[in-house]
């Protein structure tokens, strides 16, 4: 398979076509950042880096088979101002129509944040299908909510594998890699615990309530990496490495809880509504990162890159488990073996109006095939391009 890969970060997309267990005959992939290249390249040194998109005449890649990006979204994110397609990263989606449009891939996959109602529907009338949303926390230990916009047919949600934090946290491992002390967050009595959050898996935060001082538990979900945050743990996440003594969740707590001690601190139950046993909070590491995206553990350790900017491509990346889901579609009965004349929604709609107009020549004998021909058709006029709706047409005009 040929894949045209823009805005490819560090390439998860071809770790997840990998993983997918699909062939690929060539990657090329259009990406700006040093960083990214360099994890990338040292990954994949088989991967055709081609720089800029706004730059690429992309008519030279016409017969790829599929087109996958997730173009820059602070423009459309809830945690960005949502300045939408005027914003000029957002502006880059249309790179991706442009794409389609030039090279007229068999597949294509768009991914992107949730967004407003609004500029999801402007994505999905361009490119001729509604997204599905899918939370990489059904396979992975992170809450990742994430719009995928495709063409491949047969996409459903994954199964949830159940996974938490600590399942996947160096705490579990019987050797421990050298160096985590230094992701732990000094003590600082500005720590704030609170009460009704920890059953949500927040527990408190240092000096004032932003992402950057969270503390969460690692009893839940990780909360979603994010490569565009400030300092602190917004990129990563900070944890609550320890015992919440059991009456903790019903007590109002006040004033200070921890002892002042080094790095390693212990929290000590001696205070009378006993908050935390030998305890400490700490940053995830880079590898933790790179599990919360399915990645193989050490797959953003490269030359020349410091931990900063792990962090950052691991935050704009993708989580691969849920790629090489979406990917599956392209290897089974829905995909590359099905019918060419159902690929896309025009060869769909045309199936669909020949049907119809054959069984409505049966007369009395063909009513049961108008019977379940019309809704989908009523469906297709009413803008629907669900990956259900194209499988159903599938299969009623084989
Ligand atoms: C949301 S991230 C996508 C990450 C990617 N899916 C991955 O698996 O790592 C968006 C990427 O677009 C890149 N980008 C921004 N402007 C670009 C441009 N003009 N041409 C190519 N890539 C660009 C950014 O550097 C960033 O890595």
């Amino acid at each position: 398979m040929k894949v045209l890969s823009l805005f490819d970060g560090i390439s998860c997309g071809k770790v997840a076509l990998e993983r997918a267990g699909i062939q690929i005959e060539e990657y090329v992939a259009f990406e700006i950042d040093k960083y990214a290249i360099k994890i990338s390249k040292k990954n994949h040194p088989d991967i055709i880096q081609r720089g800029d998109v706004t730059k690429a005449d992309f008519s030279e890649f016409e017969g790829f088979d599929i087109v996958i990006g997730g173009s820059p979204c602070q423009g459309f994110s809830f945690a960005g101002k949502q300045l939408n397609f005027e914003d000029p990263r957002s502006k880059l989606f249309f790179e991706f129509v442009r794409a389609v449009e030039q090279v007229k891939p068999k597949y294509f996959l768009l991914e992107n944040v949730k967004m407003k109602k609004e500029f999801e529907n402007i994505i999905s009338e361009y490119l001729g299908v509604e997204p599905i949303e899918i939370n990489s926390g059904l396979v992975s230990a992170q809450s990742r909510k994430r719009l995928y916009w495709t063409n491949i047919p047969g996409v459903t949600l994954p199964e949830d594998k159940g996974i938490m934090l600590k399942d996947v946290v160096h705490e579990n491992e019987e050797q421990k890699p050298e160096g985590l002390g230094k992701y732990i967050v000094p003590f600082d009595k500005s720590l704030q615990i609170l009460d009704k959050e920890v059953q949500k898996g927040k527990i408190g935060y240092f000096r004032k309530d932003s992402q950057a001082n969270r503390v969460y538990s690692i009893h839940g979900k990780a909360v979603t990496l994010c490569g565009e945050a400030g300092g602190g743990a917004a990129k990563m996440g900070q944890y609550l490495f320890g015992c919440l003594t059991p009456d903790r969740i019903e007590k109002r707590q006040n004033g200070q809880r921890f002892n002042e001690g080094n790095k390693f601190y212990t929290l000590t139950a001696q205070d009378r509504h006993g908050v935390l046993i030998d305890g400490y909070i700490r940053k995830l590491t880079p590898v933790e990162c790179e599990r919360l995206q399915t990645l193989p553990d050490n797959y953003t350790d490269a030359p020349g890159v410091t931990d900063a900017q792990r962090y950052k491509c691991l935050g704009n990346g993708w989580t691969v488990d849920v790629i090489a889901h979406i990917l599956k579609g392209l290897k089974t009965g829905n995909g590359q073996e099905k019918d060419q004349a159902v690929r896309d929604w025009k060869a769909a709609e045309n199936a669909i109006n020949k049907s119809l107009e054959d069984f409505s020549n049966l007369g009395p004998a063909g009513m049961f095939g108008v019977k379940i021909l019309t809704p989908l058709r009523v469906r297709y006029d009413k803008g629907e391009r669900t990956a259900d709706l194209f499988n159903a047409i599938v299969e009623a005009t084989r």
